[in-house]
């Protein structure tokens, strides 16, 4: 597929069932950021500050699925395509810890109630498979093909989201905080790119659509949680808001928020998705834009801060 970019020149072409996936070693400069990086909207930068708090160790956890499924991998092409999204989750998980220390945590909001268990959660884990693998390798695989199909599920969201983020102007034209936008899109995008990785892995591990529909329901409780979850818990303890928020307040903010265009609509957006993902024949490069993707990230300040030249 080709496609002309925003320059004119033409694109490469890219093959969106096999896009190359390279990991891109950025960061990121926190000190300009303001603590409600939405100007003015406590509830919207917090609930997107949700995802700062389960990402970090979300993405070592999928990296760790990954893995255990890697030695059992046959497909040269696919066993490459695992090396690059490990090496972007690895990125996008520093990245995001980036936020949790330097903004959130440095104006008293704590998150290591969250992250403390997750992250122990991840440390016992390798632990708790080898343990299972030894006892009952059918028992191993039935549980890493679950865990899988759940990570494919959330990987599902990720880039629907990124895909959101990348084509939404209008956060700019809410003034959002040039720097974390940036953090957001480049995530996006390269969610985009790896968008397909994770399902063709748990394919590839024999994994099937009964499982898949039950893991997707199982992410789906999982992230309305995460969102709600957080964006609560992160409201409660914001120094600026502290005990002025109710949930009424925060719901009739949020929905302000969604009419303005600065946080997607989650209901419409999570569950309707239950009828692109669920489609028996559904694949991930079904979805989304990868030409887009590396449209934004060649205008990424901080990828090209890098000197990435995403073609
Ligand atoms: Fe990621
Ligand atoms: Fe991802």
């Amino acid at each position: 597929m080709t496609r002309p970019l925003t320059d004119g020149a033409p694109a490469p072409a890219i093959d969106e069932r096999h896009p190359p996936i390279k990991a891109r070693r950025i960061s990121f400069d926190w000190s300009k950021t303001p603590l409600h990086w939405v100007p003015g909207d406590p509830v919207a930068t917090h609930m997107i500050n949700s995802f700062h708090l389960v990402l970090p160790e979300g993405e070592k956890w999928f990296i760790q699925c990954v893995k255990d499924a890697r030695p059992h991998i046959r497909d040269p092409r696919l066993l490459e395509e695992i090396k690059g999204f490990i090496g972007q989750e690895m990125v996008h998980a520093r990245s995001h810890q980036g936020v949790l220390d330097q903004i959130l945590e440095a104006n008293g909001i704590e998150v290591s109630r969250i992250t403390g268990p997750a992250g122990q959660g991840n440390a016992d884990r390798p632990a708790r498979m080898a343990a299972l693998k030894e006892k009952s390798p059918r028992s191993w695989r039935r549980r890493l093909r679950f865990e899988l199909a759940a990570v494919a599920s959330i990987e599902h969201y990720t880039a629907v989201l990124g895909q959101w983020i990348m084509d939404n102007e209008r956060l700019d034209a809410a003034g959002v905080d040039p720097m974390m936008l940036d953090l957001l899109r480049w995530h996006g995008a390269e969610e985009v790119e790896h968008r397909s990785v994770v399902f063709d892995v748990y394919r590839a591990m024999g994994g099937r659509y009964p499982t898949r529909v039950l893991a997707w329901t199982v992410s789906l409780f999982f992230l309305y949680w995460a969102l709600i979850g957080g964006t609560l818990y992160l409201l409660k303890q914001d120094p600026t808001v502290k005990g002025r928020v109710t949930l009424p307040r925060a719901y009739r903010s949020y929905r302000r928020s969604v009419r303005k265009g600065t946080v997607p609509g989650i209901f419409r957006l999570l569950l309707g998705e239950a009828p692109v993902y669920l489609k028996p024949s559904h694949h991930p490069s079904e979805i989304c834009s990868t030409p887009r993707a590396l449209e934004y990230l060649k205008t990424s300040p901080a990828a090209q801060a890098a000197g990435y030249d995403p073609y």
